[in-house]
């Protein structure tokens, strides 16, 4: 695997490469071949073999990486492709990127290091009647989906939506609440390094803090000092709050 910076390098060298040599082989770039003295038809030869040696190697590197994205379209198009499923695989913001350098950017977070939900809870629901299908999105009491960039708060969203949609649940009106003040504020969590549900929600529980607006207190995708509002702000804060695993 190369490193991204190293890939872009050897398209900036391909580029310049290209460039000094219409220029009269000048200082640019020029580490893949460098001309001193006469002039030759030989030299211009060998100047034009390496330079078409690296514009290959350029070439079939981008096509590398380019055929692996593709390849892997049509793996998760075909592989998860029935009446279940919705989602289509394709090109995207991510696709220059090798499964190895997408992980270690986004999925940086070590849920590992954090405290697992209390306790397998085994619910009896055999005597209620369940409706075929359900969705809180068409009761209009969940937010939509936000963007968390290269900033590993997951754990920050899921608990801002919660509260989002508790709110909305009571009757009180949807709205956007800050992700950043939990990032930034919430202790025994990471910030944008990675951190725990349970243990942002039992910040949220002990301190009654109230969350603020998005709109009063902006998503910046990285971690930043805590900004403090005056208890008469007004926010949502939560009573309680009870966690399961529902892992079988
Ligand atoms: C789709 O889901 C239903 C219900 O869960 C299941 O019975 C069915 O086998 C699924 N279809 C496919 C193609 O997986
Ligand atoms: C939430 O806070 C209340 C009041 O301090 C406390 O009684 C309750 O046990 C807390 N809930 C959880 C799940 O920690």
């Amino acid at each position: 695997m190369v490193p991204r910076a190293l890939r872009w390098l050897w398209v900036l060298c391909c580029c310049s490469s290209g460039g000094s040599s219409s220029s009269g082989g000048g200082a640019g770039s020029s580490a893949t071949f460098t001309l001193t003295g006469p002039w030759s038809r030989e030299r211009e030869a060998a100047a034009f073999r390496v330079l078409s040696a690296s514009l290959r190697f350029c070439f079939l590197r981008s096509f590398s990486w380019v055929w692996e994205s593709l390849n892997r379209h049509r793996y998760l198009n075909s592989a998860f492709s029935n009446e279940n499923s919705t989602a289509s695989y394709g090109l995207n913001q991510f696709s220059y990127l090798f499964p190895e350098e997408f992980k270690a950017i986004y999925l940086r977070s070590k849920s590992s290091r954090y405290p697992r939900y209390p306790a397998d809870v085994h619910f009896s629901i055999s005597s209620v009647s369940l409706p075929v299908r359900f969705d809180w999105r068409d009761k209009h009491v969940v937010t939509q989906v936000r963007n968390q960039q290269k900033c590993g708060g997951c754990w920050a969203f899921s608990v801002v939506g919660a509260v989002e949609s508790a709110c909305a649940i009571k009757g009180k009106p949807l709205e956007d609440l800050s992700v950043q003040q939990v990032i930034d504020c919430s202790y025994s969590n990471h910030g944008c390094n990675g951190g725990s549900t349970l243990n942002a929600l039992n910040w949220l529980n002990k301190t009654q803090v109230k969350l603020v607006k998005d709109s009063e207190y902006p998503f910046k995708a990285q971690t930043e000092l805590c900004q403090y509002f005056s208890a008469s702000h007004s926010g949502f804060s939560i009573k309680g709050y009870s966690a399961y695993d529902f892992r079988q």
